[in-house]
């Protein structure tokens, strides 16, 4: 049986359409992209989720009285669809550890820097206004803290001379899209093992 995957994204969603391309090339065997759970009337995922007929969850936190009751709604539908895999793709919201706790280990998150460095919402900027000459992406399960669980997959890129921030953005949404269906294969294959802050890679 094909396992359901979700993808929960504020914004642009280049890195949903990357999965939801790939699923539907046939190159996610044996998952199904059957939702994507935006938090923002206005980001532009939804209109590519529509021309990609992917369902759509818009969950507005403004017309939830708490935090709780704008998950509960997220969980309902998760159960309602059967979600064994949750993808977190530019999802601008912290969730609560109870909704974490229900997903261990079934939530991943993918972040613009090598971990542990340059956390939060604008790692590519901060990362070259450091004056970094190697960055990089990193895929994780998603824990109770920012940024921070069991890491899956990393990959580097190079900061050149001649780069600017949108040149090394650009580089790094382009490794995003690969490494983030590699990682969902991973786990759809039942090849992650995680044991403590460490993820094992199976040969099987
Ligand atoms: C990506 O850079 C991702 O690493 C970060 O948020 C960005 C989302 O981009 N978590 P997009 O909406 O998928 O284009």
């Amino acid at each position: 049986m094909k396992r359901n995957i979700a993808v929960f994204a504020s914004g642009r969603g280049s890195n949903f359409i990357a999965l939801a391309k790939e699923a539907q090339r046939g190159r996610l065997k044996g998952a199904n992209l059957a939702l994507l759970v935006c938090d923002n009337p206005n980001a532009p995922v939804i209109s590519a989720a529509n021309k990609l007929k992917i369902k759509t969850l818009l969950v507005n936190p403004a017309v939830f009285p708490n935090k709780k009751a704008f998950e509960d709604a997220i969980l309902r539908h998760l159960k309602e669809n059967k979600i064994g895999l949750i993808v977190l793709a530019g999802f601008m919201r912290i969730l609560s550890a109870r909704f974490v706790k229900l997903y261990k280990n079934r939530i991943m998150n993918i972040h613009p820097s090598l971990l542990p460095a340059f956390k939060g919402a604008h790692a590519i900027k901060d990362a070259f206004g450091y004056g970094i000459k190697i960055t990089g992406v990193t895929v994780h399960f998603v824990d109770d803290k920012m940024d921070h669980g069991p890491i899956i997959l990393q990959r580097e890129v190079a900061v050149l001379e001649s780069e600017t921030v949108d040149s090394l953005e650009e580089k790094i949404h382009k490794v995003e899209h690969n490494i983030y269906p590699e990682a969902v294969n991973l786990f759809i294959k039942g090849r992650l093992k995680v044991k403590g802050r460490k993820v094992l890679i199976t040969t099987h």
